[in-house]
């Protein structure tokens, strides 16, 4: 996006007459005076373009400064029109082919079309005399055949429409004589045909016409006032039939540029020459004066030789009696270095988009310098440190093009300066400044600030607090910069993610949407997505890991012995057991973690204080010494299990002692756990068993005496004795299976204590009945508590079994 280097740019206004240039020039012959929107011609047709491109490449009509602005072009027919009245006298003068000249610029590509107008003269001048009276002094004396030259008329228009006839009126006197000159003009002469003679008239007037060529034609009037005089005369004779001058251009007001002369051979009023301009054109009047007396031509108005290089007059010689002869005078104005070249802003596409390739066209300049030769030379350059050059176009055009990538991002505008010298002495130059706005494009996708983002949570809080927040930034403008977040839709632990967070769409702040329980899940990780608004949208996206921390919500569980408290649940000692035997084991577990799972047992109440210990954190208990028979059968420890958490949650149980080595031998067993369901069902047991007994062995008696009486053969089966399914259970039935599962099926066990008077029946409900709900087992292991926050990556976790 940033360009690489700058080019300083110096091209010579020369280079670009070979580029570009196109042979279709089109010309066209219009006459003057048409009224505005007058149709000249079709260009679409004669270029062969589509009418509809003229519009769209952009089709305009350039004519240099001193040019007004003539025609139009109209897009919807694509035809030339006359926006201004032409005047053929006013733009030509008398130049016999006016020509105007102008410039039909299309762009995509650059195209220049060169368009001359030839303007054709109409007949819309009359012949001018220059004075409506001329006055002739001429002596009676004078000859049949002497000629007297008069003013001739001028007018404006060329070729047919130019004065062609001079007809005088009908006297006796005189007849008209036209000779036409080397250099067009016409030389009308009167001339004598009859002596005059003063005695009978002082003076005549006569009416000269003069008609020029039109159809129809139009014509002026002069009258020629003749006065007969006494005494013979001459006319003045100018030294040089032409004068030449040559005049630099901005001369000062009252500069001579030239001094005529004629000579007069008489003496007196008749020798006294004055001089004054017989045609001048207007322009000319503006800017010349003649001094009728002295013959010098001075300059009164300003000299440009831009609008007017060369000037044409001719002056008249006439000496005090109206004698007279005329002198052409020619001025020639030379160049002078004072017009700076001019830039001018063709085209500008502004702004320009940043994703603009290197060598695209923003624009066109024109430069025009209205001096001429090396004065009208101009060379361009474009300032330095700007992705920027300008090539040279078809004539003095040039495209100002991009050199590298722009990127608003570094740079939203430049100001161009272009800067044109011309090749005068002194130089002249001018700068112009382009400003040049860079438009945005939806190039930057938004930025996180971080690379992946971390919230912590402690469990249990409450719904739509807020986590934390996430921030992306884009570089681009207005809505391509705009920044939207979102939650990327996923699921987390089988449940959609908008479930558990959500995410502020303009700030990026993260709430919760429900209380977060760590038992069930540690750790998650979402991904948040920022948008822009541009169109297409870019995007990008983050990982938010979310790590929900422990707090001390769960007791201790005791798994055995039940917390019940049921008798039971009891343990046999062995009598000869010697101090530091394991006795039995407090199993607890803790659905916190760390700390907060880390139990402690404790044994806070014993029949015999001296007798057991328990291992702190093993929960083993083990005989404390040797056991003596002054030792009492029945032990009951109460044990405490405690976490480590703060403040710290415990829960007991009690672990009922039996010391024996034999069940049987423990009369007082029922004692321990009296139990008046019990003992009724035992007793009704016991009936039973009697009564079935004595069925049984009453009908074996029945039989075996049958048979003794057939076969006489007694066999004896039964000795009497009853035989008793002794079906033992180790003390220690709440059995863990080898992966740690315990069982969670119901659990029906019984036994009987063999040879006993009395049996025990003992029904066992679930173990876990209370403790768990069946379907919320704990699978916890305690090494896993330990790495709480280790493993980020981990979705909710499953909880791995326990392993103790
Ligand atoms: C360009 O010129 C304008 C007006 O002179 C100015 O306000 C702006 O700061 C300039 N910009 C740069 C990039 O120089
Ligand atoms: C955004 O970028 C797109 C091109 O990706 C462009 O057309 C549009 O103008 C830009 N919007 C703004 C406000 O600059
Ligand atoms: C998230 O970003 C990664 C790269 O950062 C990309 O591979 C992945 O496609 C993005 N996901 C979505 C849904 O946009």
């Amino acid at each position: 996006m940033r360009h690489k280097g700058t080019s300083f740019q110096i091209v010579l206004c020369g280079f670009a007459f070979l580029l570009h240039l196109t042979a279709g020039d089109l010309s066209y012959s219009i006459p003057e005076e048409m009224r505005p929107g007058s149709i000249v011609g079709n260009l679409a047709k004669d270029l062969g373009l589509e009418v509809g491109k003229l519009s769209s490449r952009k089709a305009r009509i350039d004519t240099e400064e001193k040019y007004l602005h003539y025609c139009d072009i109209d897009f919807k027919t694509g035809n030339v029109v006359v926006r201004e009245r032409i005047d053929r006298e006013e733009l030509c003068g008398e130049k016999v082919s006016c020509v105007v000249k102008f410039e039909l610029v299309l762009e995509n590509p650059l195209e220049l079309h060169r368009i001359s107008l030839l303007v054709q003269d109409i007949n819309d001048n009359s012949p001018v005399f220059p004075k409506d009276t001329m006055k002739l002094e001429i002596t009676e004396s004078a000859d049949k055949g002497t000629r007297y030259r008069i003013n001739e008329a001028h007018d404006a228009d060329i070729g047919q429409n130019t004065v062609k006839s001079y007809t005088l009126q009908n006297n006796e006197h005189f007849v008209l004589s036209v000779r036409e000159d080397s250099d067009g003009s016409n030389s009308v002469e009167l001339v004598l045909n009859k002596e005059l003679d003063r005695e009978k008239e002082h003076d005549l007037n006569l009416e000269v016409v003069a008609a020029d060529g039109g159809n129809p034609h139009r014509s002026g009037t002069a009258t020629v006032h003749v006065t007969v005089l006494d005494a013979n005369d001459n006319a003045p004779v100018f030294s040089q039939a032409l004068y030449r001058a040559s005049l630099p251009e901005n001369s000062p007001i009252g500069t001579v540029v030239i001094t005529v002369s004629a000579s007069d051979a008489d003496e007196g009023l008749n020798g006294e020459v004055t001089y004054e301009f017989s045609r001048i054109s207007e322009k000319a009047k503006k800017v010349f004066t003649l001094e009728s007396q002295t013959g010098e031509i001075k300059v009164t108005g300003p000299i440009d030789f831009e609008s007017d290089s060369k000037y044409e007059m001719r002056i008249d010689a006439k000496d005090g009696y109206g004698l007279s002869s005329d002198s052409k005078v020619m001025i020639e104005v030379t160049d002078v270095n004072d017009n700076a070249p001019v830039i001018y802003m063709k085209s500008l596409t502004n702004p320009t988009a940043e994703n603009a390739p290197p060598s695209t066209e923003v624009g066109i300049i024109n430069v025009q310098d209205r001096d001429s030769e090396q004065n009208g030379q101009v060379r361009c350059s474009i300032q330095e440190g700007v992705p920027f050059k300008l090539v040279p176009s078809i004539k003095n055009y040039y495209s100002l093009v991009t050199t590298g990538k722009l990127d608003r991002e570094l740079v939203s505008e430049y100001n161009i300066t272009i800067t044109a010298t011309d090749e005068g002495s002194p130089p002249l130059s001018s700068s112009k400044t382009v400003h040049l706005s860079v438009a945005d494009v939806n190039d930057n996708p938004p930025v996180f600030e971080e690379q992946s983002y971390s919230a912590y949570v402690t469990e249990n809080n409450k719904p739509g607090s807020t986590l934390c927040s996430v921030t992306a930034r884009d570089p681009d403008w207005r809505q391509n910069g705009t920044v939207i977040y979102s939650l990327l839709a996923a699921e987390v632990n089988g449940a959609p993610v908008s479930s558990y967070l959500s995410v502020n769409g303009d700030t990026g702040v993260i709430h919760t949407v429900r209380s977060f329980d760590y038992e069930h899940f540690r750790s998650f990780k979402v991904h948040v997505m920022a948008r822009d608004n541009g169109s297409p949208p870019l995007s990008s996206n983050v990982s938010v890991s979310v790590f929900v921390a422990d707090v001390n919500d769960n007791s201790p569980q005791i798994l055995y012995p039940s917390p019940e408290g049921n008798s039971f649940m009891t343990e046999l000692v062995p009598k000869a057991a010697h101090g530091g035997s394991l006795v039995s084991k407090v199993i607890a577990v803790d659905a916190d973690s760390g700390q907060n799972a880390w139990l402690s047992y404790q044994i806070i109440k014993s029949t015999d204080p001296g007798l057991f210990t328990i291992g702190l954190h093993s929960g083993e208990i083990r005989t404390q010494r040797d056991i003596s028979e002054s030792d009492s059968m029945k032990q009951n420890l109460i044990v405490a299990v405690k976490d480590n958490g703060q403040p710290s949650l415990s829960a007991t149980c009690t672990m009922y002692l039996l010391i024996s080595d034999n069940l049987a031998e423990v009369p007082e067993l029922k004692d321990i756990s009296y139990d008046e369901n019990n003992s009724k069902l035992t007793f009704y047991l016991i009936i039973a068993l009697v009564c079935v007994s004595t069925f049984f062995l009453t009908f074996i008696i029945i039989i075996l005496g049958v048979r003794f009486c057939r076969r006489r053969k007694p066999r004896l089966l039964f000795d009497g004795a009853v035989a008793i399914p002794s079906a033992y259970l180790p003390p220690n039935y709440a059995e863990v299976d080898g992966t740690g599962t315990l069982r969670s099926a119901y659990n029906y066990d019984a036994y009987l204590t063999t040879g006993s008077r009395t049996s025990d029946f003992k029904f066992v409900s679930s173990y876990n009945d209370n403790t768990l709900p069946a379907d919320q087992t704990l699978r916890k292991s305690p090494s896993d508590f330990v790495d709480v926050f280790g493993d980020s990556d981990s979705s909710p976790e499953v909880w791995t079994p326990l392993n103790q």
